[in-house]
């Protein structure tokens, strides 16, 4: 629970002074207590995209964006990259605490388990085009997922919400390959458990039941970076979609399609696959500051796809480290030289020499670099915001389940300030003069 601060916000309006707590959490802004406003003053706040709005309580992860400082459960990413695993992570945003071996074998067996999707899951995949794009199919699937495990969720069952956070972390990956394969004419692989995460989901995207895949130990590497960079980033816009969506006590897997769903657009998850469009129309260093006139221009809607952020303003760390572990990856897949990478390079240090984007604080984000190490892992365009999903599953489970149990909890019900016509009389349609 959060302290009390000392200091109180006192606001007068008309006659009425009245006074507002202020409340600390550990780190990061505190907070003004507005939950008593409208009964006092009958006012509501207004704030569009939430940019002053704390919407809830969390102990899970933490940014600071002036510092450019990402924690999970208190851990700097940096040190997570170097020393954990994704299932590690996972087992950390989930349960608040790092595994001891035992607690990390058990979890991943539990995980593993459930990999495997009912055979009648296939039949929906069936039913899209071949040329669908794979976030929509995964926004078909997962949310189809709510009608195989309805009846026995009662979301108030703790042990019940266990099992449905372990199939949801399981049957990502599973059926992100599934996706992938289907619209490459492909069959399904089915998942190998004795694999890590990171390594299941490369085979059963790239492997086929004809030939021996042994999966490349770079690129599990790379993969595994990959997902433990994406697995959780507070209350971003597809979180708060599922934390919304689950508010009004919504089976989970409908939750976590909401999260896809928002998750999709280029503001958001989208802009991995959108930097690589981007750089492909872009083409040629030459041709930089053509683009970059355009994204400054306010006639323009064009803006730098895997620039700037909401909280960070300074750097994303994601970034720093995805930018570094881009040269390492391409030096190991033994890719000399890559034109997108130099490219995208260029790009970054005339952008960051531009009084535009240094004014407004637009650094490059994680998505800038993660599509060049995607593409350089052959994992098709349409499949990185696919990653992306399949990554922040387990944000998204863990900030659910914190949600369920939180004791303040209630049903996300934002209000609005209605600028629409007064109330009018109907007029009969021979009557309307227009
Ligand atoms: N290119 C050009 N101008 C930009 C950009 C950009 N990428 N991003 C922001 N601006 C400008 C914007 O026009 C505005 O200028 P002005 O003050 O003159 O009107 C100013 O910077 C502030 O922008 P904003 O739209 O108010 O900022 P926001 O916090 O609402 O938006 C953002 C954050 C990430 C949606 C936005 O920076 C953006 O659209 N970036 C490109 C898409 C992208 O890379 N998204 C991935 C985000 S990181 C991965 C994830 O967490 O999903």
């Amino acid at each position: 629970m959060p302290d009390e601060h000392t200091m109180k916000v006192h606001l007068s309006y008309g006659d009425k002074t009245i006074e507002l707590p202020v409340l600390n959490g550990t780190d990061g802004p505190s907070v003004l207590d507005i939950r008593s406003l409208y009964a006092q003053t009958g006012l509501l706040t207004f704030d569009p995209g939430f940019t002053s709005t704390a919407s809830c309580e969390s102990s899970i992860t933490f940014i600071d964006g002036d510092e450019g400082r990402l924690l999970y459960r208190g851990y700097p990413i940096q040190e997570l990259v170097q020393q954990s695993d994704f299932i590690e992570v996972a087992y950390l945003l989930l349960y608040g605490e790092l595994p001891t071996l035992s607690e990390r074998a058990r979890f991943s067996e539990d995980v593993t388990y459930h990999t495997l999707v009912h055979e009648q899951i296939s039949a929906f995949y069936n039913g899209f085009r071949r040329d669908a794009h794979p976030m929509a199919v995964m926004v078909g699937v997962v949310g189809a997922l709510s009608a195989f495990y309805h009846d026995s969720l009662d979301i108030h069952d703790a042990n019940l919400r266990e099992i449905a956070s372990f199939r949801l972390i399981a049957k990502m990956p599973t059926l992100a390959a599934m996706a992938y394969k289907y619209s490459i004419g492909q069959p399904f692989v089915y998942p190998k458990n004795e694999l890590s995460y990171a390594a299941n989901l490369l085979r059963m995207m790239f492997a086929v039941p004809s030939e021996n895949y042994i999966v490349n130990p770079v690129l599990e590497r790379a993969m595994d970076l990959i997902l433990v960079l994406h697995a959780d980033h507070e209350q971003n816009a597809s979180t708060s979609t599922v934390r919304l969506a689950g508010s009004s006590a919504a089976n989970p897997f409908a939750c976590v399609a909401s999260g896809i769903a928002a998750l999709w657009g280029p503001a958001h998850g989208g802009a991995n696959e959108a930097v690589l469009a981007m750089l492909s129309e872009i083409a040629t260093k030459e041709r930089i500051p053509e683009f970059i006139k355009r994204a400054k221009d306010k006639n323009d809607p064009f803006r730098l796809m895997g620039f700037g952020h909401r909280i960070y303003k300074n750097f994303d760390p994601r970034a720093t480290i995805m930018r570094q572990t881009c040269h390492e990856v391409l030096n190991e897949l033994g890719i000399k030289n890559d034109p997108l990478l130099d490219l995208a390079m260029e790009l970054e240090k005339i952008a960051l020499e531009d009084d535009y984007f240094i004014e407004r604080k637009l650094y490059p984000n994680v998505d800038f670099y993660s599509g060049i190490i995607l593409r350089a892992m052959q994992i098709p365009v349409s499949m990185f915001t696919v990653i992306f999903a399949v990554a922040r599953t387990v944000g998204w489970v863990a900030q659910w389940r914190e949600m369920i149990t939180d004791p303040l909890q209630k049903i996300g019900r934002p209000r609005q300030l209605y600028c629409g016509k007064k109330e009018r009389r109907f007029i009969p349609v021979e009557k309307r003069g227009r």
